[in-house]
């Protein structure tokens, strides 16, 4: 049984979906940081984590502590059919049981550190470049907020319904 949702955010929309989840599913909702001192080791949990080149990040710490039964990646491109798949497959969650979803949460520039500005430079200069999708480039270069409680509603079902089979 999910006992709590555990999440990782840089500038914040991760943790905005992780209380969305949280008033949804009446689990509550730690950072990566909090929720040790919150939750035993192997304890279930749902597992949110921004997503950085294809990566939802901390999801190999999260996992070393805890049981992750599904993931949600939050990041700003726009959802495709094959996006969770591809962001399952890169963050090297081999386990088919595990349920990913994908969620399009805010980009914004100026809520960047330094570090994440230089790697962000990297990949809009290759998108211009290679002639990328323009609405990405633009979203980079002016930010954009999606963080939207319909794009979390299907991970709070399928937590609803997992957890419907312990009661
Ligand atoms: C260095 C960097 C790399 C990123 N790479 C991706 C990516 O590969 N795919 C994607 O959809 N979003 C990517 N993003 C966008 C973030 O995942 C997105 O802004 C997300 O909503 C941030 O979540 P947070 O507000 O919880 O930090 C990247 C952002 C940064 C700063």
């Amino acid at each position: 049984m999910i006992k709590a949702i555990v999440y990782l955010t840089n500038t914040g929309s991760t943790g905005r979906y992780s209380e969305m989840l949280s008033e949804a599913t009446g689990l509550p909702a730690f950072s990566l940081k909090e929720a040790a001192e919150h939750l035993k080791l192997n304890d279930e949990v749902f597992y949110l984590g921004w997503v950085m080149g294809g990566r939802i990040k901390g999801y190999n710490r999260a996992a070393l502590r805890y049981s992750i039964v599904g993931a949600c990646g939050v990041g700003m491109n726009l959802l495709k059919e094959d996006t969770a798949k591809m962001i399952k497959e890169k963050t090297g969650i081999t386990n088919p049981s595990i349920k990913v979803f994908y969620a399009r949460g805010a980009f914004d520039m100026d809520r960047l550190d330094a570090v994440h500005q230089v790697f962000i430079g990297i990949v809009l200069k290759k998108l211009k470049d290679n002639n990328g999708d323009k609405n990405i480039i633009k979203l980079i270069e002016e930010g954009g907020d999606f963080v939207d409680r319909a794009n979390i509603k299907a991970a709070a079902d399928w937590i609803t319904g997992h957890n419907r089979r312990f009661i």
